[in-house]
């Protein structure tokens, strides 16, 4: 961390008394911190201990005429390398999330195309709250990246998941983004200065530029008649963001997407589709490509003795449902006589995940199989995390438990690495 600078925004939480911590392992690293403190986090921390530690002034004001005309909030959200909001509170995080600036922080944040990391604190109940479940998916989607919160007991008596990420924890996270060290003749004591207009952000590697990748994703509708469908839980959230990271590397992307309740990413080929022998057909259409990524929750079975017209109840009983089984797309891609260089394939399972999964890797003649615990408990089927164990021919890798966006980002790396070596 030599050499950079670190914008520091310290939130209203009880976990802003480690903060000060924070300031002096960053500085002991060899970077420089500006520190901005909202109204609620000095409640718990003082301006003057910040900046006694940083050996800068603390910011709060957003209408400081005088610091305005020094230094506009424009230049010192610009000028550092990394922005780092801890605590993050739950409403900072909603003012993040939907594009709020009311205060210097949240201004601040909103004005900047410099990287983020957030270290959220809060009540275990709030974390929990589907509303900060939504605000952490947007911001995942934005690219914001987040250390912690850790699992403990809590300022207010309780237990869970809601503790701010340890000082060290937050460091090792800043190190990981903010990569090798910047150029010697930066001075790491010199007040931070609004770049020259000649400093672009590099664009994510384009590793995947001339590749083409098909990837399903969402539920598909198997109709009973023309009002009623059988479906599933699947919100292609998981597929949607695999999509946009392959996109993101500079593959084109054919996206055939069911019916799914995320929006398809933009930038790539969508094909809607309803069932599962659609989905069969556009995935056909769709060949050659280099790899296919089978994330659809595709139905089993469709009904055979589907109605028309809408089935009335006449008294007579409930009518029954003949089914046949779908065509299996994976298991057909895999044996396709165009068969993609790589294929990957999902399995959704509740019990014995590697086991099973390494069975469906063999049956089905994938190359990589990225398998879930789907049980209710997980919250993965429809949530934003996944945890996810990949099975090669190799073996079976656990991965920690991440945003489906960073599962998305690191499958696309995988992907690029396998049709690089030409391996699978
Ligand atoms: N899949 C597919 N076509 C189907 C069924 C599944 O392409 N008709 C793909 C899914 O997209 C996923 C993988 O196969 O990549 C495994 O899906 P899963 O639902 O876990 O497995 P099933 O094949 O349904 O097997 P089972 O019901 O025995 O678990």
């Amino acid at each position: 961390m030599q050499g950079k600078r670190i914008l520091l925004i310290v939130a209203g939480g009880i976990a802003a008394y480690k903060t000060p911590e924070l300031v002096r392992l960053i500085r002991k690293a060899g970077a420089s911190v500006t520190t901005v403190l909202t109204s609620g986090g000095a409640q718990f921390v003082t301006p003057l201990t910040l900046s006694a530690l940083s050996n800068a002034p603390c910011h709060s004001e957003l209408f400081d005429l005088t610091r305005e005309a020094e230094m506009g909030h424009i230049e010192l959200s610009r000028s550092a390398d990394l922005i780092v909001v801890a605590p993050a509170t739950a409403d900072l995080m909603a003012k993040m999330a939907h594009g709020l600036a009311d205060d210097l922080a949240s201004t601040l944040l909103m004005a900047t195309d410099t990287p983020v990391l957030i270290a959220p604190a809060m009540n275990v109940r709030m974390w929990d709250h589907p509303a900060t479940r939504r605000n952490r998916a947007i911001l995942a989607d934005d690219d914001i990246d987040m250390v912690g919160p850790d699992e403990g007991g809590m300022a207010c008596g309780e237990w869970g998941e809601g503790r701010m990420a340890e000082p060290e924890a937050i460091m090792q996270a800043m190190g990981e983004l903010l990569g090798p060290p910047a150029p010697a003749l930066t001075d790491a004591s010199a007040p931070l200065r609004l770049p020259p207009e000649s400093v672009i952000i590099p664009p994510a590697p384009r590793r995947l530029a001339g590749r083409h990748v098909i990837v399903t994703s969402g539920p598909t509708h198997e109709p009973i008649d023309p009002v009623r469908y059988i479906a599933n839980r699947s919100s292609g959230t998981q597929g949607t963001a695999i999509a946009a990271a392959l996109r993101d590397m500079g593959a084109r992307v054919t996206f055939v997407t069911g019916p799914a309740t995320s929006p398809p990413p933009s930038g790539v080929d969508v094909v809607r589709v309803e069932t599962a022998r659609q989905m069969h057909e556009a995935v056909q259409a769709a060949l050659p490509a280099d790899a296919a990524v089978m994330a659809a929750a595709v139905a089993d079975w469709h009904v055979t003795n589907a109605a028309d017209r809408k089935v009335k109840k006449d008294g007579s009983g409930a009518p029954s449902l003949q089914m046949a089984e779908n065509p299996d797309i994976l298991a057909w891609i895999s044996r396709a006589a165009q068969r993609p260089r790589l294929v990957v394939g999902f399995a959704a399972e509740t019990d014995d995940v590697v086991a099973n999964a390494t069975a469906k890797r063999s049956r089905k003649g994938c190359d990589w199989i990225l398998a879930n615990d789907v049980s209710p408990e997980t919250g993965i089927m429809g949530g934003d995390e996944n945890a996810i164990t990949m099975v090669t021919e190799s073996g079976a890798e656990a991965w920690p438990r991440m945003t489906k966006v960073k599962v998305a980002r690191r499958l696309a790396d995988r992907i690029a690495d396998a049709l690089q070596d030409g391996a699978r």
